[in-house]
């Protein structure tokens, strides 16, 4: 598989997953062309930030890149929002208004939950998609643009396909790539580089001397399964920052700790008595014991453990140096 290295592809998009990597090596391929996208993935997944990425990396990068969020608003204001529309086209039309396909012209439109759009307004976008024109609201007269369309949703389209909510013609114009972002919990080997890109900016923004995570934190932000994603990740780190008395980012420091975060957790820790436990030694043994048991499984395939692991190869060798260093020493 293509590696994704860094700066390559768009280097806002931090991951080294495979399943991230995937999809930015397609993305890639079809940044530099005209081609519409459909970009799909659970929310918070990252959808606006690739779309961003393919139109920095095409011809089009220094032409307007036009966000449009088609879930926001009414069907006659997004079409005069999309559209535009001519003085008096309705009551409160005082003057001609150009839309955001005119504002986009020469560069992309992001239409983000595209699944949301009526279905009147579906068919003037087909007609900007088959024949690169349209009109303005209250106005006959036709209008050329040239614009890349990106679309997102986080909606099955295919089922608004068979519910009659979306137009079939439409969704295959649109699906001609698709990109699908992978949740979070799919990729948790990118939540460490993730987490700590969020500290550094964050930590920046409100001015905190915070560098880093805990080992006891970072391990509760692996195994959470994220049903907000990156956005999630981000609201808890910039809690953390917040929170931290110094310059590591504690467990308690983080909005965590709910029921969820500890599911089946007491089915293999020792509960707690009034002697009290070795925190830190217990997260060594157990973070041993699952290396182990990886490299067992895999035999030695530093790369398929790490996987298991849910952990980059880098991290796992490290860890491997730091948990094992006899055995590494004796190895090289
Ligand atoms: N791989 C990534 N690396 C760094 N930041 C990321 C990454 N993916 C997403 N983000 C950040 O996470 C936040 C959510 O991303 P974005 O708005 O692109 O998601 P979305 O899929 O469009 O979400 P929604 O469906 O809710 O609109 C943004 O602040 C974005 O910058
Ligand atoms: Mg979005």
């Amino acid at each position: 598989m293509t590696r994704h290295s860094p700066g390559e592809f768009c280097e806002e998009i931090i991951g080294q997953s495979d399943a991230l990597s995937a999809v930015l090596a397609r993305a890639e391929r079809v940044a530099s062309t005209d081609c519409t996208v459909l970009v799909t993935g659970e929310t918070g997944t990252g959808k606006e930030l690739l779309a961003r990425g393919l139109h920095m990396a095409s011809p089009r990068r220094s032409r307007p890149f036009v966000a449009v969020n088609c879930a926001a608003m009414s069907k006659d204001l997004l079409e005069s929002e999309l559209f535009g529309h001519v003085q008096g086209a309705f009551t409160t039309a005082v003057r001609n208004r150009d839309g955001r396909f005119q504002a986009a012209d020469g560069g992309t439109i992001f239409l983000d939950e595209i699944g949301e759009m009526p279905l009147d307004l579906q068919s003037k976008l087909l007609r900007v998609l088959q024949f690169k024109e349209f009109s303005m609201v209250g106005e006959t007269k036709v209008r050329q643009v040239d614009v890349r369309i990106i679309a997102a949703t986080n909606a099955d389209l295919k089922d608004l396909v068979r519910q009659g909510a979306f137009r079939q013609d439409l969704y295959y114009r649109l699906n001609v790539v698709q990109l699908r972002l992978p949740a979070l919990r799919e990729r948790r080997s990118d939540i460490e580089a993730l987490a700590c890109h969020f500290v550094e900016k964050l930590a920046a923004k409100y001015d905190r001397q915070v560098r880093a995570l805990s080992p006891e934190a970072l391990l509760v932000l692996r195994n959470r399964d994220w049903p907000g994603n990156i956005r999630e990740l981000e609201n808890a780190v910039e809690h953390g920052v917040l929170m931290a008395a110094g310059e590591e980012i504690q467990l308690e420091d983080l909005p965590l700790m709910d029921a969820e975060d500890l599911a089946g957790i007491e089915d293999f820790v020792r509960p707690l008595t009034d002697d009290g436990i070795d925190l830190q030694g217990t997260l060594r043994r157990i973070e041993a014991h699952y290396i182990r048991a990886a490299l067992e499984q895999t035999a030695g395939n530093k790369n398929q453990a790490a996987t298991l692991l849910g952990l980059n190869r880098t991290t796992l060798v490290e860890k491997l140096k730091r948990t094992f260093p006899e055995a590494v020493a004796a190895a090289s």
